[in-house]
This record gives C-alpha cells, sequence and structure tokens, in this order.
C-alpha cells in the first residue's frame, strides 16, 4: 500500500494539539500490541478507525522488549515498528507512551525483572543505576522511532510521546528524591527531540512545555500547569481490569459517553479510552493476580468483536463531536445555567455555533428550555446541538441495538493424555540447599511461576504421641502468591493470596508417621506488582514464620532449618508444551488418564473448527495451571478462583464512589481463555495443560465467540 506521507509540525496551544497548522480535536483509544497478534492488529485498527478514532495510544513494553541486558526483542507480538506502521496506514495517528514504567496490569509495570538485580539500584527514583538504565531504553526507543522516520514531523504518525506514567502522586510520597528524579525525567525526555509534544500523566509539576494529562473515570474538572497549555486526557477507563478472585467490571456506554462529552464542552481537546481493545495478557505477561483476560469492558471486546451497544454509541458520540469540531476550536465556551444542575456550554465563533446541553442530575430527566425551544435530558446525559439548535446526539439515548455474544461449544474433541509431574526429592540434579527460607524471585529471576521449598520431618518415636493427642498443625506464611503443600507425596491443601493481599497463610493439621516425612511446597508466582511504592522491594514466596504445633518437644520453628530448593518443574525442563518436547515422555492414556490430581501435564491434539469466530477454551472443569496451544502460551488459568466482591450495585451515575458495575459474583473470574486463530492450522495442533491444583480435563472444550 502506498503511504502518502507528509511532514507536519506538530505544536499546541491553551486549546487544543496544532497539526499542521490546525488545532484539533483528537479522539484516541489505547491499543498494547502485545496484547493481540499482529494478524488481528489491522483490524482492530480498522475498526478503531471505523469506530471515529484518529488516534491509537500504546504504552512500550520494556521487558518484553529486553528480556535479558542488552538482548533486545522487536519480533512478533513485540514488533512494535509494525504496529505502529499498521496504524500509518490506516492513517491514523499514534501516541506513544514510552514510559518505560508502564503500569498497565503488566508483568513488573513493564520493567525487567533483571532491572532489579542491577547492584545498587532503587526503582523511579534519583538512582543513578536507574536512571542510566531508563534513558539507555527510552533512547532506543526513541532513536528506532526517528530511524523508521515514524514521528509526524518526519512523515510519521507519532504525534506524542509520554516519559514515565503517574509519578506524580509518587513523587508526594518518597519526597524530595522524586522531585529530583521526575525533574530528571523531563530533562532526559526533551533532550531527546522528538520534534512533537512530550506529555506526564498525572504530574502536577511536569515543566513546561512538557503536558500534564489526567488520567481517570472522569476529567471534566482537570486543568494542565499552564494556562499556555491543551486539556488533555490520557486515560478515560471504558471499563476496568478483572483480577482473580474478582467480579467482573463494566461501564455503562451511557456513562463513558457522558465523560467524554462533559470533558469536551469543557475545553478538553484530547481525549484516550483506556482500553479501545483491551486484549489477552498472553503468556505470563499479565501482573500480579490480573486476570488473563484483559477484556477491560472496551469498546472492542478481548476477541476484537464489536461491543455493543458501546462500539456504536460512542461511534455516534464521535460523529457528532466531529461536526462541533470547527466551533470548539475556534471559541472558548459561554457557560450558562439552564437549571438547578442543568447547564448549557456554548461555542460561538464567526462561522460555527456548536452547544452542550447538560443534565449534571444522576437520578431525574428534566426538560430544559434553551434558545427558545425545549430539550429532553435524560439523567446524567448530555445532548449535542452541532448547530446550537438539532440536538444530533444525547449521551443516554443509546439508539444502536445491543449485541449479546456468547461462548458456543464446538464439535471439537480431545483426548487427553496425562504425565505426572514429580515432587522433587532433595537429591534431584538442580535442587540446592540453603539455610532458612529464600525470597522466591531472586532465585527464579522470574523465568518461571514455580519455585519448591523441600524439607524433611523427622518424628522420632518419643514424639509420636504428639502433644495434643490431635494431628499437629502446620503454619506456613507466605508474602505470595498461591502454594501447595504436599506432605509425603499427598497434596495436603492449597492457600492463596489475593490483588488486595498476596500474603496469606496456610495453616492446616496434617498427617505425619514416626521417621521421615517429606514436606514439599510448591509456590507459584501469579505475575508480578506493577503498582505502588517501590512494588520492586515486595517479595514472593515463602518466607516464614513456618512452624509445626502439637509435637510433644514443643513448637518446631521451621524457618531457620536448612531447605532444599528447585527451580520449576520438571515438565518445563522437559519443555512438555511444544511439540518435541512432548514427545520426550510417556503419556497415560485411555481410562487411566488423571482426574482431579494435582501436578498434571495433560496433552491432546484437536483439529480447527471451521469458521472465523474467534475461539476460546472453556477451562471451567480447571483448578490453576497454564495452557499452550503449538507452543504458545495462552496464559494462567485459574476458574478455581471464585469471584468474590458485591455484585448488586451499580453506581452508573456517578452515585457510588466505585465508577464501574460488577458481575458474576460467585463464578470463575475467568472461564474462557483466548486462544487465536492465528496460532492454529486446520489439522493436528497439540495443547499442553499445567494443572497444578486438580481439575477435570474431560470438561475442557473449545467454544467461539459468537452472537448466533
Ligand atoms: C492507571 C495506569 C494504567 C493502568 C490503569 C488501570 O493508573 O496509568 O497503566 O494501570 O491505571 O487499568
Amino acid at each position: 500500500m502506498l503511504i502518502c506521507s507528509t511532514k507536519a509540525e506538530v505544536s499546541y496551544d491553551h486549546k487544543a494539539l496544532i497539526i499542521n497548522g490546525q488545532r484539533r480535536i483528537l479522539l484516541s483509544g489505547s491499543i498494547h500490541y502485545p496484547r493481540s497478534t499482529p494478524e488481528m492488529w489491522p483490524d482492530l485498527v480498522k475498526k478503531a478507525k471505523e469506530g471515529g478514532l484518529d488516534v491509537i495510544q500504546t504504552y512500550v513494553f520494556w521487558n518484553g522488549h529486553e528480556p535479558s541486558p542488552g538482548q533486545y526483542y522487536f519480533e512478533d507480538r513485540y514488533d512494535l515498528v509494525k504496529f505502529i506502521k499498521v496504524v500509518q496506514q490506516a492513517g491514523l495517528y499514534v501516541s506513544l507512551r514510552i514510559g518505560p514504567y508502564v503500569c498497565a496490569e503488566w508483568n513488573f509495570g513493564g520493567l525487567p525483572v533483571w532491572l532489579k538485580y542491577v547492584p545498587g539500584i532503587v526503582f523511579r527514583t534519583d538512582n543513578e543505576p536507574f536512571k542510566i538504565a531508563m534513558q539507555k531504553f527510552t533512547k532506543k526507543i526513541v532513536d528506532m522511532m526517528k530511524q523508521e522516520k515514524l514521528f509526524e514531523t518526519q512523515g510519521g504518525p507519532i504525534i506524542l510521546s509520554q516519559i514515565e506514567n503517574e509519578f506524580g502522586p509518587m513523587e508526594w510520597e518518597i519526597g524530595s528524591a522524586g522531585k529530583a528524579y521526575s525533574k530528571w525525567t523531563a530533562q532526559i525526555a526533551l533532550g531527546l527531540s522528538t520534534g512533537v509534544p512530550w506529555i506526564m500523566c498525572k504530574q502536577e509539576d511536569a515543566p513546561y512545555p512538557i503536558i500534564n494529562t489526567c488520567n481517570g473515570f472522569y476529567c471534566e474538572g482537570f486543568k494542565p500547569n499552564s494556562v499556555n497549555q491543551p486539556q488533555m486526557w490520557t486515560e478515560n477507563w471504558t471499563g476496568w481490569f478483572t483480577e482473580f478472585g474478582g467480579p467482573l467490571p463494566n461501564r455503562p456506554v451511557e456513562d463513558l459517553a457522558y465523560s467524554v462529552a462533559r470533558f469536551i464542552q469543557n475545553g478538553g481537546s484530547f481525549m484516550n479510552y483506556y482500553m479501545y481493545h483491551g486484549g489477552t495478557n498472553f503468556d505470563r505477561t499479565s501482573g500480579v493476580f490480573v486476570g488473563t483476560s484483559y477484556d477491560y469492558d472496551a469498546p472492542l471486546d478481548e476477541y476484537g468483536l464489536l461491543r455493543e451497544p458501546k462500539y456504536s454509541h460512542l461511534k455516534e458520540l464521535h460523529k457528532v463531536i466531529k461536526l462541533c469540531e470547527p466551533a470548539l476550536v475556534s471559541a472558548d465556551p459561554t457557560i450558562t445555567w439552564l437549571g438547578d444542575k442543568q447547564e448549557a456550554h456554548v461555542f460561538n465563533s464567526k462561522t460555527s455555533c456548536a452547544a452542550f446541553l447538560s443534565n449534571y442530575d444522576p437520578i431525574y430527566a428534566t426538560r430544559v428550555m434553551f434558545r427558545g425551544f425545549p430539550y429532553d435530558l435524560p439523567a446524567w446525559s448530555v445532548s449535542i446541538l452541532p448547530d446550537c439548535k438539532t440536538e444530533y446526539h444525547n449521551t443516554a439515548k443509546i439508539r444502536v441495538p445491543s449485541i449479546f455474544m456468547k461462548m458456543v461449544p464446538t464439535r471439537t474433541r480431545f483426548s487427553w493424555e496425562s504425565y505426572h509431574e514429580e515432587i522433587p526429592s532433595s537429591y534431584d540434579v538442580g535442587t540446592f540447599a540453603k539455610d532458612g527460607l529464600v525470597e522466591q524471585i531472586s532465585m527464579t529471576r522470574d523465568k518461571t511461576d514455580y519455585f519448591w521449598y523441600l524439607a524433611d520431618i523427622t518424628i522420632s518415636s518419643d514424639e509420636k504421641f504428639l502433644k495434643t493427642g490431635v494431628d499437629p498443625l502446620l503454619t506456613i506464611c507466605s508474602a505470595g502468591h498461591a502454594l501447595h503443600v504436599f506432605v509425603n507425596g499427598q497434596l495436603a491443601g492449597t492457600s492463596y493470596g489475593a490483588l488486595s493481599n498476596s500474603k496469606f497463610t496456610f495453616s492446616q493439621k496434617i498427617k505425619l508417621r514416626v521417621g521421615i516425612n517429606k514436606l514439599a511446597l510448591l509456590s507459584t508466582a501469579v505475575g508480578l506488582p506493577n503498582a505502588g511504592v517501590h512494588y520492586e522491594t515486595w517479595n514472593t514466596g515463602v518466607l516464614g514464620p513456618a512452624t509445626l504445633y502439637g509435637v510433644n518437644s514443643g513448637t518446631w520453628d521451621m524457618s531457620k532449618w536448612k531447605w532444599s530448593y528447585k527451580i520449576g518443574t520438571k515438565g518445563e525442563a522437559l519443555s512438555l508444551h511444544t511439540v518435541t518436547g512432548s514427545s520426550s515422555v510417556e503419556w497415560i492414556k485411555g481410562s487411566f488418564v488423571a482426574k482431579k490430581q494435582p501436578l498434571i501435564w495433560y496433552k491432546s491434539y484437536f483439529d480447527t473448527p471451521v469458521g472465523n469466530e474467534p475461539l476460546a477454551l472453556d477451562m471451567n472443569t480447571m483448578g490453576k495451571g497454564q495452557v499452550w496451544v503449538n507452543g504458545h502460551n495462552i496464559g494462567r488459568h485459574w476458574p478455581a478462583y471464585k469471584a468474590r466482591g458485591n455484585c448488586s450495585r451499580c453506581n452508573y451515575g456517578g452515585i457510588y464512589n466505585e465508577k464501574k458495575c460488577l458481575s458474576n459474583c460467585g463464578q470463575a473470574s475467568q472461564r474462557w481463555y483466548h486462544v487465536p486463530r492465528s496460532w492454529l492450522k486446520p489439522y493436528g495442533n497439540l495443547v499442553v495443560v499445567f494443572e497444578e491444583w486438580g481439575g477435570d480435563p474431560s470438561g475442557i472444550s473449545i467454544v467461539e465467540r459468537t452472537n448466533k
């Protein structure tokens, strides 16, 4: 395709970004490239364009691009340049949030885990080792964009770039070192001279000319740092993310559209939906306790399909805002009260007039009079009159049909085979011993979710009459995230934390015999934290206390014992998830296939269902683990974690504090797991499941997402 690129200046004034000499009202949407496949990108971007967007916004994911120091990766889902070119080919702009700290419910907030182990490093503060690494990566990205001529001034689509992410609140907490760091980030950003404006979101002291931008459910009251800067909204949350153990959040489109209209009527000129397409946290890319689905209740659902009526209602809104653009960019609004909780914002220029009539009452609809005519305003809504007369759109009047997508089973059948993962023994190759309990990530470096803690509990014959006459109580405190406790090869129990608190305690009576008892703790990480003050210092794994209570000789403190450790599972070492690795072991077939047992690998082959509908695995009968299809990790599954929370309230209308509604309480937080069609061949696809906890694979099915 021929791309007609024109080099244009990007600047701004108090009203708007100015591209090629023209003030613009820009509607933008976040699509994070690694959260879908390159095969999906053109369709997602096309739908975003048809939905009325001008800009695609994405973060840059450092830990995806630099998996080990100096080793860069820009292929496949991490092909940033290709993604930007897809957007360019569609004729849209790009807002590039380089960060490189990104938050984003992404593993470790986007920072590489190896970075934590650079001597003397402290993240996101006035710390030399951190600043050196951050500057190097930021420069690398900017240079790459320049080399590919991707900035607007070079004829490319990038009109904005962001440094850091929501550092303002952090700065308040950490004080002067934070202040120095934020000043420094601003300086290095400006020094990279991209030719397009830099933004910093939630950064009230962002130095001029860097623009401070707003993130939130509502941003109508937001003001940038300088009167010479436009009002920009980098994250208008279209819903929210799903956490394991949490219900499904959604944000009604009436509320979302209302927030957009209020922002625009107050002079806002750049608004980005976070997310427009949320997608999937494939592999082990999600932040701590974040679900594999990152659907976000976005206008394009996880699978890239239109979510209706959200998508089309917003599309209508966008069209009408565009009709108002000439008036919006040339006049400041005149505001008048039409009633107690009703206002008119009128943009009147020599050649155009646009009016926004709003009803802030969250409960009552009302009729207002404007320029001698009556207008009916539903509760919590804005009517838009691009000619100051005719209502083209009201944010709460939905004229497009809802479409309910279903997950429909296909005829695909599996024939499962199983393989028992072994509990390691302290003599195994790769096992090592240490005094006391060790932190998990310092050992695994996050190359695997799994870390074994092994100890022998020796009960002498004098101890056999246990103190209380009942089984002794084993208490293990873990810093996170989940733990399976095995005693003499049997699963004694499982405990886990939650996003709100990843720490938990396993406390249960266990059966011991006289002699040596084998204690094996499988500690599993479920993503690393992505937000919070110095989140890089938060621990994972069993750090104690660990005690055994109820033996004759008193309570045993096991945390000082010599423990044996093993990184990862045997199945991982054998690469059982790959086509070659999976044929390196004997699998059990037929009626002997393991069911409802912990630590089982399953494999099966399947043919791809015909058609174009997106596909998913229904994992509802399974417990917790990971799934691979043709060697691609489709993510962590954890349907056994049921959604806790209160689904009965929906705070639409701003009545409650949380600006979202919840559903699915009591059900699996995530039941379906996206399998991109581009990862499949017509016949003989290999699916491998590692089930840590116990599940029934006969309940797994391939479903298609459809409204039929
Ligand atoms: C914001 C953050 C985003 C994302 C969002 C919640 O505070 O900037 O990266 O984490 O919250 O989805």
